[in-house]
């Protein structure tokens, strides 16, 4: 593994166990991410972000499971290569990496949070877990923290109970706690979608802020493309468990390949190019079920340029489009797949 390379997963499976049979839900997925880089997971409801940042901790639920493929990071505090997909769910070594080098920010915010202690309390207890403090100096740096994601008041609010916030409070609250332990990554799963516009952007552009002075990576999932423009990095988009499009995002947003991307983007009214009243285009039907796989491309009952015999057959394999962009459509390859 490379020396920048932070995190990578190659060729992960992720099944679930449904009456005796095994269902894929995320299939032969690779992403890689550098040190201090922000990669944004996209794709609709049900395609499978939260699963893979899951299994990232050995967070799955205990339907699920990791069936095969590479989960590796490079650990800092540690100073060595660790293999996270093959560690005990349950284990102690899992539980030295969780919520201390990967910390994750959840999509629910009322569940990284007891509702029986204080905030300040929680906040200490992390920071005790990772930090050898006393516990007036814990109670400092959370004091700290809370003011740093921009919670006014915050020696107050320390002895506040979680619903005593307001829910943009309690989101910067959550991300104080995942902050508290220094981690070398976060995950934060859509961290904003329970909140109002303004409140998002001023979300956005904290975790930004605190990005580039802590130096972490952040693995940030997300329905919105628009979000995306605003603070990643690199993107991968990914429809019914497959990455279908990765790369830089900067590329991918001007110039997007992938009939489902392209429609994603259209779908952004600030980023789709289209001109005067035109009515946004929505993407036409729903994502089938797990049940309901196509055979061949997962997007083929939905897309509006399948070739023939060839998309309703075979999945479609990443090819580079360019050093930093990927894309799995025959397309663009048009030899691949062929019936000869
Ligand atoms: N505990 C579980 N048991 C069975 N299936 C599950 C379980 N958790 C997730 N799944 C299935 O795995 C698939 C991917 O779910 P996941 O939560 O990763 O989607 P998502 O992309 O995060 O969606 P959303 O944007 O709605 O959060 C879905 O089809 C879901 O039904
Ligand atoms: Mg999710």
């Amino acid at each position: 593994m490379n020396q920048d390379i932070l995190l990578e997963i190659k060729n992960l499976y992720i099944c679930v166990e449904l009456d005796g049979d095994s269902l894929p839900i995320v299939e032969d997925v690779s992403l890689s991410l550098r040190t201090g880089e922000i990669l944004a997971l996209v794709g609709e409801s049900g395609c499978g972000k939260s699963v893979t940042a899951q299994s990232v901790m050995q967070l799955l639920p205990k339907q699920l499971k990791i069936e095969s493929g590479e989960i590796k990071m490079n650990s800092h505090k540690q100073g060595k290569i660790i293999d996270i997909a093959n560690m005990n769910p349950r284990g102690s070594e899992i539980r030295k990496i969780r919520g201390n080098e990967i910390a994750m920010i959840f999509q629910e915010p009322m569940n990284s949070f007891s509702p029986l202690h204080t905030i300040g309390n929680q906040l200490m207890e992390v920071i005790r877990i990772h930090r050898k403090t006393s516990k007036s100096e814990a109670k400092e740096i959370a004091v700290e923290m809370l003011d740093k994601v921009g919670i006014p008041g915050a020696a107050r609010v320390i002895d506040q109970y979680p619903h005593e916030l307001s829910g943009g409070m309690r989101q910067r609250a959550m991300i104080a706690k995942a902050l508290s332990c220094n981690p070398t990554l976060l995950i934060a799963d859509e961290p904003t979608t329970a909140l109002d516009v303004t409140i998002q952007a001023q979300v956005l552009t904290l975790m930004q802020g605190l990005q580039s002075e802590f130096g972490m990576a952040i693995i940030f999932i997300t329905h919105d493309l628009g979000v995306v423009a605003q603070v990643a990095d690199q993107v991968a988009i990914m429809y019914l468990g497959n990455i279908i499009e990765q790369g830089s995002a900067r590329e991918i947003l001007k110039d997007p390949k992938h009939p489902y991307t392209v429609n994603l983007i259209e779908a952004v009214p600030r980023l789709g190019r289209l001109e005067g009243r035109k009515a946004l285009i929505p993407i036409q039907g729903s994502v089938p079920s797990l049940y309901d796989r196509p055979v061949g491309c997962p997007f083929v009952t939905r897309c509006t340029r399948v070739i023939n015999n060839r998309c309703e057959e075979t999945m479609p394999r990443l090819i580079s489009m360019s050093t930093d962009h990927q894309v799995a459509c025959f397309l663009y390859n048009p030899s691949e797949g062929e019936s000869s």
